[in-house]
């Protein structure tokens, strides 16, 4: 790639949601460049489990879905975007499987084929469309190849978005590209485009346990903000109740789709304790059971609780969990004859760049699609296997507004190369992997599953001294991945922080022990941040 090119779309991100949207937009002559700051793979896409929701049942129903999805969004989901998203359920999973996408089938008593769904937290139905407990690498590695073929897509990998460029008139602001630092070459390229498309995933590694890769340092949305962006809903942050609690374990997830099919929470003596917090016991939404284990780990002293599926048969686990089988084997733990520990870990980010029903944004032409957006549809907590199908049916929608509009759209003026004449190389790196280590650390201890006034206080005094530390490294060295990572989680975690504090109840994933009430008496309200010029960086 040259120093400086341009495109029709920039896309960045190389999930589901990016690949989704490219493949839609290639068919119709544009030049469209895709990046990952990391491997094409390096989205959470690539490390889903239980499966993309859709009504295949032959008991289900969409007005079924939409209840349970308005039912564990606590009352703040749109009903609109939620009838929206899932009414393009079945016809979501069809595309992926143009695509390529092969999914887990059964057989009929009449010997015929058909999905075969599985059950999650939150849904009354078995709804969840999957290719055993690895959808995402069977999604990630079909769009990946079809993006591949195409002509019109070319795929950037290991290039990571410094700054996205806007640019005002007729007091209108609108965005002509990105500038990109290429980290194979260490270099800032300017990337111009009359359309650009956030699909940067969430914000998941702001904590110190995770079951998300790498990438979800909340880049996307840190980006939008700095560019003037309003961001909303960012407290709640979703912690996934079963991620495996072993030494040696990097962010591996239980998958849903274990308790599922049976699979029971219980305490080290092998006791039972789901009944006591919700009358769908393991199967209730995900906000109720992390709260419920993070309650008797913290009552009881306990590092972890367990999940037990042995009662199941050793060849149902392996055709069904062959991934969480084989993985949890090789911590010599066999799931099959005996219980697996695991813990809560940050796992989604239901807020983030406030769009509209097409993915539009608060500047002209730039869009966000999939984790880095908030569209309305997960509201208070998102119920499980939502996501997929959100970065599906917003691919679509973006992609209608961009191919509706686009002969319209300005061609790019020029714009200024990225400028590194007063900035020098680094003689301090630990600064950059201390101050990570720090941030993750006191947004799980203060701004976790339970929060406090004062724990989020205690969180926004470390964040301002951070940032102003992150500031000045910023200005006087070249960008690495790992300053441009830091320098955005820094204003992600802000973002949870100030949310956090403007909501005076406990709702859906936000719990704090100073309101632990739903506030029940006016109608439950979005917290939107503005940007205000003066405090973005
Ligand atoms: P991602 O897939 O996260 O992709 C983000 C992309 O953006 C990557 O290519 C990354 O490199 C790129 N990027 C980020 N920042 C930059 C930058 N600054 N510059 C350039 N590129 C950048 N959801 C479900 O619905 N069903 C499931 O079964 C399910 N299971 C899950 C299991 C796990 C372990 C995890 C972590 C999540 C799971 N989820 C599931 C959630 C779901 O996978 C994600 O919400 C969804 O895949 C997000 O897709 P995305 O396209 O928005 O982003
Ligand atoms: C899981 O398989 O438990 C993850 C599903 C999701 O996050 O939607």
């Amino acid at each position: 790639m040259p120093n400086s090119q341009n495109y029709d779309v920039l896309i960045i991100g190389s999930g589901g949601a990016g690949l989704t949207l490219a493949l839609k937009l290639a068919e119709h002559s544009m030049r469209i460049a895709v990046l990952s700051k990391f491997a094409l793979t390096a989205g959470s896409t690539y490390y889903a489990q239980g499966g993309i929701s859709a009504v295949f049942g032959a008991d289900d129903s969409i007005e079924s879905h939409i209840e349970d999805t308005l039912d564990a969004g606590a009352g703040l989901c749109d009903l609109d975007i939620v009838r929206l998203t899932v009414t393009h359920g079945k016809s979501s999973i069809d595309w992926l499987r143009e695509q390529g996408v092969v999914f887990t089938e059964e057989q009929t008593t009449s010997g015929e084929s058909k999905l075969h769904l599985n059950r999650e937290g939150g849904h009354s139905h078995r709804r969840i469309v999957h290719t055993a407990d690895a959808t995402g690498k069977a999604v990630s590695l079909s769009l990946i190849e079809r993006a591949r073929e195409h002509a019109n897509i070319e795929l950037f990998e290991q290039h990571n978005v410094v700054e996205l460029i806007t640019r005002t008139q007729e007091a209108e602001k609108r965005i002509l590209g990105a500038y990109v630092l290429d980290s194979t070459k260490q270099q800032v390229r300017t990337i111009a485009a009359r359309v650009v498309v956030l699909a940067t995933g969430g914000a998941s590694k702001a904590y110190l346990y995770s079951t998300n890769p790498q990438s979800a340092t909340g880049d996307g949305i840190a980006l939008a903000w700095r560019a003037g962006c309003r961001i909303s809903n960012m407290e709640f942050m979703q912690f996934h109740p079963t991620c495996l609690y072993h030494p040696q374990a990097h962010s591996f997830l239980i998958s849903e789709a274990v308790r599922g099919e049976g699979g029971k929470l219980i305490l080290p003596d092998g006791s039972p304790f789901m009944q006591d917090f919700d009358p769908r016991e393991e199967l209730a939404p995900r906000d109720i059971v992390a709260r419920a284990i993070d309650h008797e780990m913290k009552k009881r002293g306990i590092d972890c609780v367990y999940l037990d599926i042995s009662h199941k048969s050793e060849a149902f686990i392996r055709e069904h969990f062959p991934t969480i089988y084989q993985q949890c084997l090789e911590f010599n733990i066999d799931i099959s004859k005996q219980p697996i520990p695991v813990v809560p870990a940050a796992h989604y980010t239901c807020g983030g760049v406030l769009t509209d029903s097409y993915a539009r944004t608060d500047i002209v032409n730039l869009y966000a699609i999939g984790e880095v957006a908030c569209t309305g549809l997960h509201g208070a907590n998102r119920m499980a296997s939502n996501s997929l199908l959100e970065c599906l049916v917003f691919a679509e929608r973006a992609s209608e507004d961009i191919l509706q509009k686009f002969p319209g759209i300005l061609p790019i003026p020029e714009i200024p190369d990225w400028d590194e004449s007063k900035v020098g190389d680094s003689d301090e790196e630990v600064v950059v992997s201390h101050n990570w280590d720090e941030l993750r650390r006191f947004m799980w201890d203060y701004v976790g599953i339970v929060r406090t006034d004062k724990r989020l206080r205690r969180a926004m005094n470390r964040v301002e001294l951070l940032k102003k530390e992150i500031a000045e490294y910023y200005s006087n060295f070249r960008v690495t991945s790992d300053l441009l990572e830091l320098r955005n989680l820094v204003i992600v975690a802000e973002l949870i922080i100030r949310c956090a504090q403007q909501r005076k109840e406990s709702r859906g994933l936000h719990y704090t022990l100073d309101y632990p009430e739903t506030d029940n008496s006016k109608s439950a309200q979005n917290t939107v941040l503005t940007p205000c010029p003066t405090e973005r960086h």
